[in-house]
């Protein structure tokens, strides 16, 4: 008996089973007319988006039919580094100069480094979120000690002779702490902005960028104003031998033992690159057309380092076919709007806030978390560039990083295709900004056609991401002339050594 009624109940149960499912496929039908219909997002409750009615694969599909603006195809970068190599030239050219977005500024550094470079220096180093002030032995080996100081958000953004001051402050508790008050050492200024080079001690600013924008400064000789500043303290004592762009800086630093290095990129908070350009090509030059004074101490070379700032590129508009509705969003609520839109492609200022205004159309989309968001993945700028390396930095089919910064962001029940979402978007932004970054070193190593060439990388996005190193060096390949070789070497603290190594190479020539 007991038997019998079990089975009753069974099959009562199956009955019923029966009927929820016969009654979920008409509901789901029902939804997915109205969705056709583009009602469904727009009509339903909040309750009721939590409930996406496509399969995981259709919301897969869809989200990478909506990533692939984002994708660059071959032809697509060859046309970048065409315009690129055009622009390159408007630069470098005496006439079109004026009108030239990427400006070409010839650095005034003519010799690298050839490993032999020896004295104290100090360096100061301007042009991220921190300031940096270093005391670095060169020899035989390189030793350096730094410490690192903020620049508060209203410091960014307020007087120059605020910065200027800040910045004196910072050198003069430095130098008071480590009891150098009686040495005159040599000191290399890495001030990371675009300046017109007059001189190896002489940068105007042309104009800021990366979320700086200090009243007063540009135009102006950013190391008179440095000095100034030092004056107005007058407890101090520095000689300046060198104001040099972080590129430089890389370049040298790399140079310093490794002869065949020619190019020095940053793919940090922004994005640049500076390589030995021949005299010949660059009309603006205005310095001694003689080789730099020779001796077998250091490397010959002929041509001076081109500071390109190149995130200038597209400034004009040339970089229009490649730039998404994301790109004009980021642009129009920057700082400097129209301004840096190549640097607002690649660089880590921005990458993450790409990654975001793509995240947030899916969810509106409902392609993501069931169309819900969260107060803080709406507010700008929440999705760090880290969070891009540290979500790539999982592996295939594990999304423990990715849960964990959604976690963050407020969203707590992300599925497993909501992960593989984000990191398909991430991996889109990503690859894009290195393929783009990639573009500028195989124009420059096409210039340079030199056999073998090492280029010296540095910057919190080429240091961090797991893949830009390998995504960079596969995309190069494809771009250069057949024939050549090229490596792509982390440069080690070229903001430091590497100003150092200039100021090091400047008090010799001037001896
Ligand atoms: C600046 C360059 C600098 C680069 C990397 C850009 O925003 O214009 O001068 O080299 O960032 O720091």
């Amino acid at each position: 008996m007991e038997i019998v009624a079990a089975a009753d109940s069974d099959e009562r149960g199956l009955t019923l089973l029966r009927v929820v499912s016969q009654l979920q496929r008409v509901i789901v039908y029902l939804h997915s007319f109205a969705c056709d219909r583009g009602h469904l997002w727009s009509t339903q409750s909040a309750d009721a988006r939590r409930t996406p009615i496509m399969s995981d694969e259709q919301i897969c599909k869809k989200v990478k039919e909506i990533c692939e603006e984002l994708i660059l195809s071959q032809e697509n970068l060859k046309e970048v580094c065409d315009v690129l190599h055009e622009e390159l030239n408007k630069g470098l050219g005496k006439d079109t100069n004026p009108e030239a977005p990427i400006k070409c500024f010839p650095t005034y550094v003519r010799e690298l480094p050839n490993g032999k470079e020896k004295g104290r220096f100090l360096a100061l180093d301007l042009g991220g979120t921190n300031f940096r002030v270093l005391l670095i032995q060169l020899g035989e080996e390189c030793s350096m000690d730094s410490r690192i100081y903020a620049v508060p958000q209203p410091i960014m953004v307020g007087s120059g002779d605020g910065l200027f001051d800040h910045i004196a402050d910072c050198l003069a508790s430095f130098i008071k702490e480590r009891d150098l008050g009686e040495e005159l050492l040599p000191l290399g200024f890495t001030f990371s902005f675009p300046c017109k080079q007059e001189g190896l001690t002489k940068a105007r600013l042309a104009r800021w960028t990366k979320g700086f924008k200090c009243a007063g400064v540009e135009g102006r000789d950013v190391v008179e104003l440095l000095k100034a500043a030092i004056a107005r303290r007058g407890d101090v004592k520095i000689k300046i031998c060198a104001v040099l762009n972080d590129t430089t800086g890389t370049l040298m630093s790399c140079a310093w033992k490794n002869h065949n290095c020619r190019i020095g990129l940053i793919v940090g908070t922004g994005t640049n690159a500076c390589y030995m350009e021949k005299l010949e090509k660059v009309e603006l030059w205005d310095g001694e057309l003689d080789e730099p004074h020779q001796d077998d101490s250091h490397v010959e070379v002929k041509g001076v380092i081109i500071n390109t700032e190149w995130g200038a590129f597209g400034d004009n508009g040339c970089l229009d076919f490649i730039r998404t509705e994301y790109d004009n969003n980021i642009d129009r609520e920057s700082i400097n709007p129209g301004r840096q839109l190549y640097e607002k492609m690649i660089s880590g200022m921005y990458m993450g806030e790409i990654a975001r205004q793509v995240i947030i159309r899916l969810v509106a989309e409902g392609l993501l978390f069931g169309g819900q968001s969260s107060e803080i993945l709406e507010e700008k700028g929440s999705f760090f560039t880290k969070y891009i390396s540290e979500i790539e930095s999982d592996k295939d089919g594990d999304y423990n990083n990715c849960r964990v910064i959604l976690e963050e962001l407020g969203l707590n029940s992300a599925t497993d295709t909501d992960c593989a979402n984000v990191r398909h978007v991430c991996e889109c932004v990503s690859r894009r900004a290195a393929y783009l970054a990639a573009s500028g070193v195989a124009v420059l190593l096409n210039r340079i056609q030199e056999e073998s060439v090492t280029v010296a990388v540095d910057g919190s996005v080429y240091r961090f991401h797991p893949h830009f190193h390998n995504l960079m060096t596969e995309q190069i390949s494809q771009l250069i002339k057949p024939g050549m070789k090229f490596s792509l070497m982390l440069s080690e603290d070229g903001s430091g050594r590497g100003a150092a190594l200039v100021a090091a190479v400047a008090s010799r020539s001037s001896r």
